[in-house]
């Protein structure tokens, strides 16, 4: 029955039935309903076949193609597996925290569909460490699959939380996140505080050593801060081994969704109207830490316009969320193709060579309020 469905699902006109239905639900029961579609084989499997100009090297990760699911969408590593059989090129599952956690109450999801944006203050609500682990550990990923870390909001020590995650996930993921910049755990934020930052890459690269580990670990960070912010955490990471950025997380900022409905939740905004805040802030980070440091762009892709910028303000690779709710899985396959076609048209042999080459100017831009 699985089979036969999920060849109706390569249907179009079923598949458009499909995201139209999940779009009538509540928020988080699609997301559910999505998830458990994804468990069951639900889902066809991509046709499109990564081609040569879309491979690149992140950080040392060969990815087949640059585009991959953000951080949330499988926040327990129950369908890594899947995402990567629809041709994403990498794939983040968590945020993980130590514990198991509720998260806050619900409603947490909210749509503001005539903006494209989502506000979401879920609170990282997650089964914690061991069952993700058990997951990774029992499945065959070929996809390249990251674990994004975080803290329990009643820790008595986050940083402490953050070196746990290390030692837990460094012999099974492909990469790591740390990941300080969520809104919805109080305090949480504070971590890109120079002090704070110091401490933290300090114990969590010491922990990497310490396990014989030479997995990639990046840094995920706020698209809230001033250059003055930048510019401290640049010079931390600096003489560090962090080998890579994440820009950004959602937004605690409401341009373009003012006075439309759930604008005024609480939480992070994400979708079409993060993407130039977040855009700019790659482009500043990016003159900050030079052209080695890998840099994942994520915050409001949503076509293959808004991926191609943000390989030319400076992202190695991009992830997307939030448009994957309005426009559906088969987003992915026209931003692949549209980068390719980039590519092709301007006569080069990797989308690598387009990272970068309008960084000055995207950092030029002024942060829209
Ligand atoms: C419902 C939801 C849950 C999220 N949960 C996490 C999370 O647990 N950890 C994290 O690092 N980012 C999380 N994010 C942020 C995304 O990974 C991404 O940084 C942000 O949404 C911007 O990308 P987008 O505009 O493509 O969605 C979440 C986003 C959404 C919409």
């Amino acid at each position: 029955m699985f089979s036969a469905l999920s060849s109706l699902l390569k249907n179009p006109t079923l598949r458009h039935m499909a995201r139209d239905g999940l779009l009538s639900l509540d928020p988080e029961r699609a997301h559910k309903a999505t998830i458990i579609a994804l468990q069951g084989g639900l889902v066809a499997q991509s046709e499109f076949i990564d081609p040569k100009e879309l491979r690149v090297n992140l950080a040392g990760l060969q990815l087949s193609n640059p585009v991959g699911m953000a951080a949330g969408f499988d926040k327990d590593a129950q369908v890594h597996e899947a995402i990567g059989n629809i041709g994403f090129g990498l794939c983040e599952v968590g945020t993980l925290t130590p514990r198991p956690q509720n998260g806050h109450s619900k409603p947490r999801l909210f749509r503001i569909m005539p903006a494209r944006a989502v506000i979401n203050r879920m609170g990282f609500n997650n089964e914690g460490h061991d069952g993700a682990y058990v997951r990774l550990a029992n499945s065959e990923f070929s996809t390249i699959t990251g674990v994004n870390i975080g803290a329990n909001k009643d820790s008595k020590d986050f940083v402490a939380d953050y070196v746990q995650g290390v030692t837990r996930f460094a012999n099974i993921a492909d990469y790591l996140t740390i990941n300080i910049s969520s809104p919805n755990t109080p305090g949480l934020r504070g971590l890109q505080s120079p002090h704070m930052l110091k401490r933290l890459l300090n114990e969590t690269l010491e922990a990497r050593s310490k396990k014989n580990a030479n997995l990639p670990i990046f840094l995920k960070i706020a698209p809230d801060m001033d250059e003055e912010a930048m510019d401290a955490i640049a010079k931390i990471i600096a003489p560090t081994d962090l080998d890579g950025l994440i820009v950004s997380n959602s937004t605690l900022s409401r341009t373009g969704v003012r006075k439309l409905p759930h604008s005024e939740e609480a939480g992070g905004l994400s979708g079409v109207p993060l993407f130039d805040i977040a855009t700019i802030r790659l482009a500043q980070m990016r003159q900050r830490v030079g052209p080695k440091l890998a840099i994942i762009g994520v915050g409001g892709v949503h076509d293959a316009k808004s991926a191609l910028a943000k390989f030319e303000a400076g992202a190695d690779a991009i992830q997307l969320y939030t448009a994957l709710v309005f426009g559906g899985l088969e987003l992915l396959d026209i931003i692949k193709l549209g980068l390719v076609r980039e590519v092709r048209r301007q006569k080069l042999k990797s989308i690598s060579q387009i990272v970068g080459t309008k960084t000055d100017a995207w950092a030029a831009k002024t942060i829209p309020h």
